[in-house]
C-alpha cells in the first residue's frame, strides 16, 4: 500500500448520499445523509457533531468502507475507495471485545489475523501505552468500563492505521474516565499524528479533541451545515481548556449552529 497524491486528502468523501429502505415504511425510502463532502488531511483530527439519528454512524461507515453510499465517492489518499478500508482503524460505540478472550489476546487478535510476526510483543506493548500492562491477562468482564474502552483503543492502534474511525468510543463513561481516555488519546496522537474522523453528539468534547469541527443538520438528509476551525493551543488537557475564553467563544459560536439542529432533531424523536 502506498499513498498516492502528495496532496491529497487522509479520506475524503465526495458528495456521498446514503438512502436507506424505510424501517417504519416497508417499500418507503429514507435519506439519512445528502450529498455529505467532508475531507480530513493527513494528521487531522476532525470531529463531526451531530444530534442522536443524524446519520453520523452512516458517514462512518461510508469511510470505513462498510456501506457503500447510493450515490457519490470516497477516496483514500487520492485514491477511490473500493471495498473496506484497509488503511483505516474503527473503534466503535458500542463494547467490541471478545468476552473469551483475555485483554492481550482481544488486542492480538487483529495482528494475528494480519500475519504479523512480533505481534505478542507489539500487543502487550500497546496494553503498556494505554495503561494496561499488568492486566493482559484479564478478560473483559473482569475490568472495568473505562479499562474496556482502552483495551478496544489498543486494539485499534496496535494496527497503526493512517486512519483512525471513532464512532462516540467514550459516551458511555462516567465524565471523570471520559476525561481521562480523551486526554490519553490526545497524547497517543500527537505522538503519531494519524488523521482522525472522531463522531460526537457532545459539542465540548468536539472542541476539546479537534482541529476542526464539523456541524450536520438534523435529518433527514443530513448535510455540514457549519465547519470551525479550533484554533486552541496544543497539547491541551480536555478538561482546563474548557475554561479558556477562547474555548467558550468557540462553544457559543458552534452553539448557535447546532442548537437548532438539537431542537429538530428532539422534536422528530417527540413525534416518531
Ligand atoms: N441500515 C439501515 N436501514 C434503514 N435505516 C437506517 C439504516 N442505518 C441507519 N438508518 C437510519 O438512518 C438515520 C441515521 O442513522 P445513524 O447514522 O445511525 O445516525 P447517528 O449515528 O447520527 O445516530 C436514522 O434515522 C437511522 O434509523
Ligand atoms: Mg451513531
Amino acid at each position: 500500500m502506498s499513498a498516492v497524491a502528495p496532496d491529497a486528502a487522509a479520506l475524503q468523501l465526495d458528495a456521498v448520499t446514503c438512502t436507506f429502505v424505510s424501517r417504519d415504511a416497508p417499500g418507503q425510502r429514507y435519506t439519512a445523509v445528502r450529498d455529505v463532502t467532508l475531507a480530513v488531511a493527513p494528521g487531522e483530527f476532525v470531529s463531526v457533531v451531530a444530534p442522536t439519528g443524524c446519520g453520523k454512524s452512516t458517514l462512518l461507515n461510508v469511510g470505513a468502507g462498510l456501506l457503500a453510499p447510493s450515490s457519490g465517492g470516497v477516496q483514500v489518499f487520492g485514491a477511490p475507495l473500493a471495498g473496506i478500508n484497509r488503511r483505516a482503524g474503527y473503534m466503535f460505540q458500542a463494547e467490541s471485545l471478545m468476552p473469551w478472550r483475555t485483554a492481550l489476546d482481544n488486542v492480538l487478535a487483529g495482528l494475528e489475523f494480519r500475519g504479523v510476526t512480533d505481534a505478542p510483543a507489539l500487543a502487550q506493548d500497546w496494553l503498556r501505552r494505554v495503561g494496561l500492562g499488568v492486566f493482559g491477562d484479564r478478560y473483559p468482564h473482569q475490568l472495568s468500563g473505562g479499562m474496556r474502552k482502552r483495551v478496544s483503543l489498543a486494539q485499534t492502534l496496535v494496527l497503526d492505521p493512517d486512519i483512525i474511525l471513532m464512532d462516540e468510543p467514550f459516551s458511555a463513561l462516567d465524565i471523570q474516565t471520559r476525561q481521562l481516555m480523551e486526554n490519553e488519546l490526545l497524547a497517543l496522537w500527537a505522538a503519531k499524528r494519524k488523521a482522525v474522523l472522531f463522531i460526537t453528539h457532545d459539542l465540548d468534547e468536539a472542541i476539546a479533541l479537534s482541529d476542526r469541527v464539523v456541524v450536520l443538520s438534523a435529518g433527514p438528509a443530513s448535510h455540514p451545515i457549519g465547519e470551525f476551525r479550533i484554533d486552541l493551543e496544543r497539547p491541551r488537557d480536555v478538561a482546563e481548556v474548557r475554561t479558556t475564553p477562547r474555548f467558550i467563544e468557540l462553544h457559543e459560536a458552534i452553539w448557535s449552529v447546532l442548537r437548532e439542529e438539537v431542537l429538530k432533531g428532539y422534536r422528530q424523536q417527540l413525534a416518531a
